[in-house]
């Protein structure tokens, strides 16, 4: 990417998700970020972005007329009450990392986690991972702890930090989040 390609966000749409899927996929093979050991389909990815993207913003960036990189979001955990607390994500096409695509998928990620009405966004981040972590720091995500030993993969333990971003005030009776705006 040359510094005169604009660059914009826009939501994920299903023919997105073979990009979206070498992207993610890159990182699975490649590194320990993603704890999957095998690579998504892209049935499966399509699958998740139809049952997602009503509750959850799939945010991608296109830069030069290429996905350059995903955000989205999903539930931190099944149970009911955890309703208000989401789990964001973020992957950079290792082309296009270091150019602040990610801090601008984060950016409106959040923006609109927070406009739906979640109280948090959850993160976990394997360790060591500096640019993910830089990342989240940029964006007021506080390190809660670690779990050590979490994961093995690529012959090594991995700890992963569980890392959390308020986004808004805690009101006593939470209204329901409201569905994806588009
Ligand atoms: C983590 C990731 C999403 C960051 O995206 P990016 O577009 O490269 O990040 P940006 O250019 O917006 O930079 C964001 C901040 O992180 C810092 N940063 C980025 N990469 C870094 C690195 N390798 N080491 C240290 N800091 C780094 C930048 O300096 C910037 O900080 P600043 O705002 O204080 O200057 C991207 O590197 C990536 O996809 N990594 C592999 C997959 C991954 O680990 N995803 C996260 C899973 S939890």
């Amino acid at each position: 990417m040359s510094s005169s390609d604009t660059v914009s966000v826009r939501f994920a749409q299903v023919e997105d998700v073979p990009a979206i899927c070498a992207i993610v996929n890159h990182y699975i093979a490649e590194s320990s970020s993603n704890f999957r050991t095998e690579p998504y389909s892209v049935e499966e990815w399509a699958e998740q972005l139809h049952a997602g993207a009503e509750r959850y913003p799939y945010l991608v960036a296109e830069a030069g007329g290429a996905v350059a990189g995903v955000a989205y979001a999903g539930p931190w955990r099944p149970k009911q009450a955890y309703a208000w607390t989401a789990e964001s994500t973020v992957y950079v096409s290792p082309a296009h990392q270091g150019l602040g695509i990610g801090s601008l998928l984060y950016g409106e990620l959040l923006k609109r986690l927070e406009e739906q009405g979640f109280r948090s966004a959850m993160a976990q981040i394997t360790q060591p991972n500096p640019g993910s972590e830089a990342l989240h720091e940029r964006f007021g995500f506080a390190l809660l702890g670690s779990i050590r030993d979490a994961g093995f993969k690529h012959g090594a333990w991995h700890g992963v930090g569980i890392w959390q971003r308020e986004l808004g005030a805690a009101p006593d009776l939470p209204a329901p989040t409201l569905p994806v705006r588009r």
